[in-house]
């Protein structure tokens, strides 16, 4: 069947409406980072629970100032790292996985494997079942972390896929938010740490149950030549008027790409179309995700901010933070769209810096030294609470959601899978990494917590500047035509600029005949442009 590329106001239409069905299938995937982020702030807060440790064989929670026995640490150790070695392994086949099974099936598959690593850790009785629940979900999360933000790329319209995306990360943060309340409350509860480990289990099922209803992506359809398929399931997610025209750019997109055959692993690391160059914007921005340091805070806020107050305020000023986490993700919900991912991400990175820097200062001797009365430890506690306070606020509008955005948007779809499983798996290397490293850069032998929150500074600012060099403005952009703003930005030497909401404010038709695109990018007058 031939469909037409459509005209003038038609056009505009598909700029603007969008149905409830492509809502709720945003939804229904971003149950996949409740998942993620429960597992992310339930883990660690057990370790202190009676009922927990006489489970693990472990003795009591040791006296202050006295540490955990060494075999008791290596078993925490193991318990945490798995996790995330779990969500690594679990990345890397998931892009094949999506393109073999579809993207549906995929979630549905690895949902199932993450809900019986739950069910495991939720009857576990010893150390050993614990670790192998924790591997299991560990598989389900890393696979489900890629995949949830695919799908929900490739069923959102171009003018809203950046706060569809972010969906996922208002989840992931309600999750960590959730586990940190519940964790208050549960270490009370003979059997509340089960409830830490599994309770996302009743997610994963949640989610299992509503895919079923949910339609295929209609991108991998027509990968496999499934065009009326494709285009039934573009009925139920576009307005009428929107669905011939998506079709024929999608086709077109799949006729230009089969020309070089089947994508192949190998095909990543090809210069044509900037596929090598993407996958490293792709695989360079997960990395520096997590060197902005969140996770020191995620994992060890209430053991860092447990030596300047009392550990039970320490928990609290933890569901503080985490709560800060989940408003200010609404930042970016409401702007990525509109003033695009790299305003975001490169005035979070500055401002990160600049919290990281307060944090480094207050903890350090130098704080001590710049008042004629040295502080007192309340007003250390408050000056750091704060300024990983204003931190997480940073992070939360910026490189908490955009790195998931712009992975499940950078990538050509014939390759989009395979490349995401390698930055994803990026993402829980280096999250792993960071687990390991902190507490031992924390060690006033090593860096101590100022030199340690320096380091992390110093990384917020390198990789601000490398967005600055590197991502073009994707905003707006649809998926098949971001391989040409990629080619833009690498020809021009110019900064890119933000054209789809200025097109879209003022009127103006967005070309499909490919090469006018990069007319528009270029040669657009300064007028309305924003350089960013
Ligand atoms: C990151 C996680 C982090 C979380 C915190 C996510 O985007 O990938 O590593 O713990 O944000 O909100």
């Amino acid at each position: 069947m031939k469909s037409k590329p459509l005209e003038g106001k038609d056009k505009e239409k598909k700029q603007q409406q969008v149905r409830p069905r492509v809502v709720v299938a945003a939804i229904v995937s971003s149950l996949g980072g409740l998942v993620f982020g429960w597992n992310i702030g339930g883990g660690g807060g057990t370790y202190v629970m009676p009922s927990f440790r006489e489970e693990m064989g472990w003795p009591p929670v040791p006296a202050q100032g006295q540490g955990e026995q060494p075999w008791v640490s290596a078993q925490q150790g193991l318990i945490t790292a798995l996790f995330s070695i779990g969500a690594m392994v679990g990345a890397m086949p998931s892009g094949y996985l999506c393109d073999t099974l579809g993207r549906k099936k995929a979630l549905i598959l690895m949902s199932a494997i993450f809900t019986f690593g739950m069910i495991l850790e939720a009857c576990t009785f010893s150390v050993v079942q614990l670790c192998i629940g924790q591997f299991i979900g560990g598989l389900g999360v890393g696979a489900l972390s890629m995949m949830c933000s695919l799908y929900q790329s490739e069923m959102a319209p171009d003018f809203i896929r950046g706060k569809l995306v972010t969906l996922l990360q208002l989840s992931i943060v309600s999750g960590i938010l959730i586990t940190a309340i519940l964790n208050v409350y549960l270490a009370e509860v003979v059997w509340g740490w089960r409830v830490s480990y599994a309770g996302n289990g009743v997610f994963s099922i949640i989610m299992i149950l509503c895919l079923l209803f949910m339609p295929e992506s209609p991108r991998w359809l027509v990968s496999k030549g499934r065009i009326e398929d494709a285009k039934q399931v573009l009925t139920l997610i576009r307005m009428p008027s929107q669905v011939d025209y998506e079709l024929h750019e999608i086709e077109e997109d799949k006729k230009k790409s089969d020309k070089d055959g089947e994508g192949k692993w190998s095909d990543l690391l090809k210069s044509g179309e900037n596929m090598r160059y993407r996958l490293i914007v792709g695989v360079l921005i997960q990395f520096a995700q997590q060197w902005t340091g969140i996770n020191a805070i995620m994992y060890f806020a209430p053991s860092i901010f447990s030596t300047f107050m009392e550990t039970d305020t320490a928990l609290w000023a933890n569901v503080g933070l985490q709560t800060l986490n989940f408003l200010a993700t609404f930042i970016c919900i409401a702007l990525i769209d509109k003033v695009g991912r790299r305003v975001l991400l490169i005035s979070g990175g500055v401002c990160m810096a600049i919290f990281t820097l307060c944090v480094a200062v207050a903890s350090s001797p130098i704080f001590f030294h710049m008042n004629t009365q040295p502080p007192t430890t309340n007003q250390v506690a408050f000056t750091i609470v704060g300024a990983c306070g204003l931190y997480i606020c940073a992070f939360a509008y910026s490189w908490g959601p955009i790195p998931w955005v712009v992975c499940a948007e950078i990538f050509p779809n014939k390759l989009r899978g395979k490349a995401m499983s390698v930055s994803t798996a990026t993402n829980w290397l280096t999250n792993f990494l960071i687990a390991q490293l902190t507490p031992i850069m924390y060690n006033p032998s090593a860096f101590n917590l100022y030199g340690t929150f320096l380091i992390f500074g110093c990384c917020c600012v390198i990789m601000t500047c490398f967005i600055y060099v590197s991502l073009p403005e994707l905003s707006g952009h649809a998926l098949e035509n971001i391989g040409e703003v990629f080619a833009t930005f690498r020809s021009n030497s110019k900064v890119p600029c933000i054209r789809a909401n200025i097109a879209e404010s003022s009127g103006s038709d967005k070309s499909t005949v490919p090469g006018e695109e990069d007319l528009c990018l270029n040669d657009l007058s300064p007028r309305i442009m924003t350089s960013v």
